[in-house]
């Protein structure tokens, strides 16, 4: 099973097609919340539902274009993590995640995505992690803006949700700015 230390009880595992039950019932408890802006679990009504999505994370893993995984604390999944639309010609990728309503409130998720960044930056090299959010997500948005990414804009009409339009902002960081804050944090 790939693993990837994120940081001290946080991991992030590769899903596989055997993790299909453990994730179907994270999404089935947690429906109401991931409903508001995901369309995926309303069409998720069983383990097997997952596995054409589970199947495409890996095919994406094995061609070095991102992956969707399990965000687990002490091994247990609470969540979901992923990189994806990755351009490894300009060294940009895109973060996205979702966490359990039992695990929300507490900076989990803020400190996960630091550590994925950690990763992206320090040890795949990556120049540039983007973040997008519903305009209306205001604790998905909060995420990058207390990590310190720069808000870039905002596409319009970019999803629907329920036959409504959704626009996003779109959030950026450079592996400068990450650096150059990190440097800061170790020399003040
Ligand atoms: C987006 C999502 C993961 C954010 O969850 P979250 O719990 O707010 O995020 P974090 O785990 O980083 O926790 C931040 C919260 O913990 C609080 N917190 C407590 N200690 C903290 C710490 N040490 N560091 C950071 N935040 C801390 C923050 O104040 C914040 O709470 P607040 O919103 O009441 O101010 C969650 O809302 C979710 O899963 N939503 C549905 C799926 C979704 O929208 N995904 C994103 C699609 S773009």
């Amino acid at each position: 099973m790939f693993s990837l230390r994120l940081d001290g009880d946080l991991t992030a595992t590769l899903h596989e097609r055997r993790h299909a039950s453990e994730l179907y019932a994270l999404v089935d408890a947690n429906r109401e919340h991931l409903d508001v802006w995901f369309p995926w679990p309303a069409e998720t009504h069983a383990p097997e539902d997952l596995h054409a999505f589970i199947d495409g994370s890996l095919a994406l893993f094995a061609k070095g274009e991102g992956w969707h995984g399990g965000l687990r604390k002490d091994g247990h999944l609470i969540g979901g993590i992923s990189v994806h639309n990755v351009n490894r010609k300009i060294g940009r990728a895109e973060i996205g995640y979702w966490l359990a309503a039992t695990e929300m409130g507490s900076g989990t998720m803020t400190r996960a995505v630091r550590g994925l960044l950690r990763h992206l930056f320090d040890d795949e090299g990556f120049t540039k992690i983007e973040i997008r959010a519903a305009t209306g997500n205001r604790p998905s948005r909060a995420i990058p803006e207390r990590i310190g990414f720069r808000e870039e804009g905002v596409l319009r009409h970019v999803d629907l949700l329920r036959g409504t339009p959704i626009d996003h902002a779109v959030y950026g960081l450079l592996a400068s700015e990450w650096k150059a804050a990190h440097d800061e944090e170790a020399h003040p």
